[in-house]
């Protein structure tokens, strides 16, 4: 519909610069550029390579999202950016651009939260998100249990992980079987040609002692390596494929198995997984196969919208449009480690309505106030 937002996303948080542009729950354009093949040799992300990525990369994929979506930059609502959490410099290009574009243009900013957004894009395959949301968040950073009754503005985490993420888990599996990075994609292939109950591989914190919603992937990941070390060690062949399969097997069990309970403990009737680890082919399948014994509706947004995008950053910034939610200020921070429970960064004051609701009038002197410090602290 024509009266929905119109909002530019910019996410940058990692090694991904993503520019998405959606009208309401309508997706018009996800542009992607990825540095991922300049970090593969290192085996995992270097920030400052991802952060001179995102600079050559900024304005030809706005450019890009812009065409993609048939929409001129003037007819934008608003401009949404991650003001995190992620690698403190490469979450700064996108809010740099992000300020630029929206001082410019005269647009509002919104500073919002990667892990609400991985949330929020769901809106975009699956219509509005019901509330209160039971979430599960699986990415390279982050694994958490969240119940949002509102994912604008209340997040609350229920468990999380008390060591790795889960596709931290994937990616460091995957160097240990030398099959590159980033490893959840590569090991989610090798898995389907192995045998998932080849080797007993541990479930971590399924004790009934245990925290209930918490996770744990170091121990696993450990024992994995010591498996592989061990028949390394006795000259025999690793199955690559069975290793692959058990390991994915251990992760996804204990995913769904307390994503399951936690939407049965607090009496609610769906689930939605989000964060690039959501792209795993085992994990859909499993949680849609546990959800439909519980009588539970599975949400699972399509794979390309599940690892990093800036759709999701649309999606949630035009759910803060909709919502009436106040703007972020100018010298809106990158925040390397902002809070799953702020889904945004409202200006300071906007309780005195200085940077407006819903769309106009920034207070663009204010901007001439700062100092270069302030605008990059
Ligand atoms: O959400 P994301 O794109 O970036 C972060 O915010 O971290 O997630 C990246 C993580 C990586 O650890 C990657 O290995 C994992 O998601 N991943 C997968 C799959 N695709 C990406 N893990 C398992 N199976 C997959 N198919
Ligand atoms: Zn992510």
């Amino acid at each position: 519909m024509a009266d929905e937002p119109l909002v530019l996303g910019i996410e940058t948080s990692c090694d991904e610069t993503g520019v998405g542009i959606v009208r309401g729950h309508t997706l018009l354009a996800d542009a992607v550029a990825s540095s991922v093949d300049e970090h593969a040799r290192f085996g995992g992300v270097v920030p400052e390579v991802a952060s001179r990525a995102h600079l050559e990369a900024m304005v030809p994929t706005i450019q890009r999202a812009l065409k993609e979506a048939g929409v001129a930059a003037s007819d934008l609502d608003g401009i949404a950016v991650t003001a995190g959490p992620g690698l403190a410099g490469a979450l700064l290009v996108g809010v740099s651009a992000a300020k630029a574009y929206a001082y410019a243009l005269g647009k509002p900013l919104y500073g919002v939260n990667h892990l609400a957004s991985h949330i929020c894009v769901d809106q975009l395959e699956h219509g509005a998100l019901p509330e209160p949301t039971m979430a599960l968040l699986v990415s390279g950073g982050h694994s958490s249990l969240l119940l949002a009754p509102d994912i604008t503005s209340d997040v609350r985490p229920l468990g999380s992980t008390i060591d790795d993420a889960a596709g931290e888990a994937f990616d460091k599996v995957a160097r240990v079987l030398h099959l590159g990075f980033p490893g959840g994609p590569v090991i989610d292939r090798y898995a389907r040609e192995g045998d998932p109950e080849a080797i007993r591989f541990p479930r971590g914190l399924t004790g009934s002692r245990d925290p209930v919603y918490d996770f744990s992937f170091s121990g696993l990941k450990t024992a994995v390596a010591r498996w592989i070390e061990a028949k390394r060690a006795a000259g025999e062949e690793v199955p690559v494929a069975d290793v692959a399969a058990s390991f994915q097997e251990a992760v996804v069990d204990v995913l769904t198995r307390k994503a399951v309970r936690a939407c049965k403990d607090n009496g609610v009737d769906h689930l939605m997984i989000g964060g690039g680890v959501a792209a795993n082919s085992r994990l859909r399948a499993l949680a849609q196969h546990r959800c439909e014994k519980a009588g539970i509706t599975l949400r699972v947004p399509r794979p390309k919208l599940c690892t990093d995008n800036g759709a999701m950053v649309a999606a949630l910034g035009a759910e803060m449009v909709a919502r009436n939610r106040p703007a972020s200020a100018w010298d809106l921070p990158a925040d390397s480690s902002l809070p799953v429970t702020e889904p945004h960064v409202p200006a300071p004051d906007h309780d005195h309505g200085a940077h407006g609701h819903g769309g106009h009038g920034h207070d663009h002197d204010h901007f001439h106030e700062l100092s270069k410090d302030n605008l990059y602290s």
